[in-house]
């Protein structure tokens, strides 16, 4: 790991001409030059930049690569695919890989979840291409089959930064710049942590839906980007039945805990809850910019009308060829090598891991999770996040092979999403690396005046 074999300058002088010719907000380069690097190719959980430096990767890149990057089944599906057919002609002629997706979106949703009952369900999707276009397509559905525009999302959330998604993604630094703009259907309530903190929930739920009458709640089951925060395991039960009681939809949004990252299929069969409507993306094709709004057949038909010739909701690269192929052989990639289970066994024991860390002087660490979704909380002795000391171990530990990002409002929280194909071994090698990178960082900080830390 960390090995350098290329041109000393390869990363700093694309660095450069990435700064002369992209927006200035996209990419944080760090003038230090410890951040970011500049990634050449990537297989399983390794990543080399290029100067030939490899990297394991703690993050699955968003959480997307979650079979390891360049899977050799998901290159092989995508290679037949190139020859055949690269793009289509979305909601006008369909292609045999977006029907052949569509009807395993239903089998591994609402058909597998339902599968016994007397009731079976089946689910029917609206393709789409970034995960923010399919929170887009559940708030668009939920207001054409309710007749209501209210949403009722929660603090830490985060569904993407289109103009719709923004009205319901919580932080501020993403929607205060385009508040003039929003049309502030979203509104927040606080998002539990605890089983106490259920009944607040649910009182802050009642008061919205008196003013406003709600259309939906969304809700991720597990907080990715607002810190891995792991809500007790009764929140999304009493969130089905508030929701039934009251003829609201229960929308999740599984872009980051879908496809086996939580240790189940999709994170609500932890708590054996079926929602009306799902919302996936990222792991869902490994790596290609397609996603989908799944929901309940019935459901779906009421909200939107059969097509008459335009749809109301679509776009030039709906349901992409590419996109369907990787997301044919992601599943069966995931099914076959019973990857869920693996995140499960792998998750627990990391988390186990991570608790052995003795925290670094002046800090405490707090560790949470679910499968291999898991995040250690940083924070000062004296509660406040520990921003700059998380950061400056990210760098260490970049310097050191390893990349990992921080999560949360206040970027505290190191989270760990590698791919599902991780060995334990690598892992083992992180810890330590983490453990001794905080340690550094805590060291260097007080050094340079404590009131940094
Ligand atoms: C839970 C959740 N929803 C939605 C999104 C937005 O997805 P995208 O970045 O593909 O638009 C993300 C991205 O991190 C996410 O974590």
């Amino acid at each position: 790991m960390g090995r350098q074999t290329g041109k000393i300058s390869g990363n700093r002088a694309r660095l450069e001409t990435l700064r002369r010719h992209e927006a200035p907000n996209v990419t944080f380069v760090d003038p230090d030059g410890r951040w970011p690097v500049v990634w050449a190719r990537a297989r399983g959980p390794w990543v080399w930049d290029v100067e030939g430096r490899r990297y394991l990767d703690l993050t699955a890149a968003f959480g997307v690569a979650m079979a390891g990057h360049g899977n050799p089944g998901l290159v092989r599906a995508l290679r037949g695919q190139i020859r055949e057919l690269i793009h289509g002609m979305g909601d006008v002629h369909p292609h045999v890989r977006k029907i052949e997706l569509l009807r395993e979106l239903s089998r591994i949703t609402f058909e597998r979840w339902t599968r016994g009952r007397r009731a079976g369900m089946e689910g029917r999707a609206i393709l789409a291409c970034t995960g923010f276009e399919a929170v887009e397509v559940a708030l668009k559905t939920a207001c054409r089959a309710t007749g209501r525009p209210w949403v009722a999302a929660f603090e830490g959330g985060y569904h993407g930064l289109g103009y719709g998604a923004l009205n319901v993604t919580h932080r501020d630094l993403f929607r205060q710049p385009f508040e003039s703009q929003l049309r502030r259907f979203g509104r927040f309530v606080p998002f539990p942590a605890r089983e106490a903190d259920v009944p607040l929930v649910e009182a802050c739920l009642e008061r919205l839906h008196r003013r406003h009458g709600l259309g939906a709640v969304l809700v991720e089951p597990v907080q990715g980007r607002g810190g891995i925060r792991v809500p007790p395991g009764s929140f999304l039960p009493r969130l089905r039945a508030w929701c039934d009681a009251r003829g609201v939809l229960l929308v999740l949004d599984e872009i980051f805990t879908g496809f086996g990252r939580t240790g189940a299929w999709f994170a609500c069969e932890h708590a054996g809850v079926v929602p009306d409507v799902i919302c996936l993306g990222k792991a869902l094709t490994g790596g290609f910019p397609l996603s989908a709004c799944v929901g309940r057949s019935d459901l779906m038909e009421a909200a939107w009308p059969p097509s008459q010739g335009e749809a109301l909701h679509t776009s030039t690269f709906q349901g992409n060829p590419l996109g369907c192929c990787m997301a044919l052989a992601q599943i069966r990639t995931l099914e076959e090598r019973g990857l869920a289970e693996r995140a499960a066994r792998l998750g627990g024991w990391l988390m186990d891991r991570l608790r052995l860390l003795e925290p670094a002087r002046g800090l405490e660490y707090e560790v949470r999770g679910l499968g291999l979704m898991v995040g250690l909380e940083v924070r000062r002795s004296d509660g406040r996040p520990a921003t700059p000391v998380v950061w400056e171990a990210l760098k260490r530990m970049r310097e050191r092979g390893f990349l990992l990002l921080p999560e949360g409002a206040e970027a505290n929280v190191v989270a760990f999403t590698p791919p599902l194909t991780i060995s334990r071994t690598a892992l083992d090698r992180a810890v330590a690396a983490l453990g001794d990178a905080l340690a550094g960082a805590a060291r260097q900080l007080a050094r340079q005046g404590g009131k940094e830390a």
